[in-house]
């Protein structure tokens, strides 16, 4: 069982845990230290420990861990394994590249539906799902009952829907409107992804390195 207070930062690295550990796997390794790891992944083991404890251990002194137990339960602590039902609001260049690109089953969710508003969108298929109209949103969330909402829309339309969604069941974000939905909602589970944010924490350290350069 995880510790319930289990912190922001050692929950970001879990997926990172969960991709080398699959590599790993892959590549015929069956256990590893945990300072081997940690040099693979620019950690230390002692970092590693901590985490890992958060969630019961898992290690055995002197033997390390079973590379292929390790990449189950990290999986089983992210929750891969339920197919969570999602809808993608926003089949424009984003969200088309969202579709068409993310692997949704391996990370537990199922794309179940995707929406937009533009006319000329509705009917074509991305990633073998149909784009329909925004307006069958209501009957479609009361019948397929998803709880995941992924946004790709603007942040004006992002505002107007969310709450309505909220009202249809949805129970977590994926975020990629410039509307920051976690004010407004509690109890409802966001998670923003800004890649302007990315790109500006990069020329931060840029900046910080010719800083230090003599
Ligand atoms: P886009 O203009 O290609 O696509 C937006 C789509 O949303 C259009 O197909 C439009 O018809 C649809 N739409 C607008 N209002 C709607 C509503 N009320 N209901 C349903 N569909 C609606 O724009 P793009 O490039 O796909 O970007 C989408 C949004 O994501 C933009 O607001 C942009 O600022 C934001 N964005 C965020 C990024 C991030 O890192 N978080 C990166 C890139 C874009």
């Amino acid at each position: 069982m995880p510790k319930s207070n289990v912190s922001a930062s050692v929950i970001r690295r879990l997926p990172r845990y969960y991709r080398f550990l699959r590599e790993l796997a892959d590549a015929g390794v069956e256990r590893i230290s945990s300072g081997d790891l940690a040099r693979r992944m620019g950690l230390t083991a002692s970092q590693i420990r901590q985490d890992l404890n958060c969630f019961g251990g898992f290690g055995q002194q002197g033997y390390g861990y079973n590379v292929r137990s390790l990449h189950e339960e990290v999986g089983h602590i992210l929750g891969l394994g339920k197919h969570r039902k999602a809808i993608l609001i926003g089949a424009g260049n984003l969200g088309r590249a969202i579709a068409q690109h993310m692997d949704f089953t391996s990370r537990g969710f199922e794309l179940v539906g995707i929406f937009d508003a533009n006319p000329e969108l509705i009917g074509r298929e991305i990633a073998g799902v149909p784009v329909q109209n925004i307006q069958a949103l209501y009957d479609f969330c009361s019948r397929k009952v998803p709880t995941v909402a992924i946004l790709c829309i603007p942040k004006e339309a992002a505002m107007k829907l969310a709450r309505e969604l909220v009202g249809m069941g949805i129970k977590g974000f994926w975020n990629f409107s410039h509307y920051d939905l976690a004010l407004d909602f509690k109890g409802i589970v966001v998670e923003n992804v800004h890649l302007g944010d990315s790109l500006s924490i990069l020329c931060y350290h840029l900046g910080e390195m010719e800083r230090n350069q003599p």
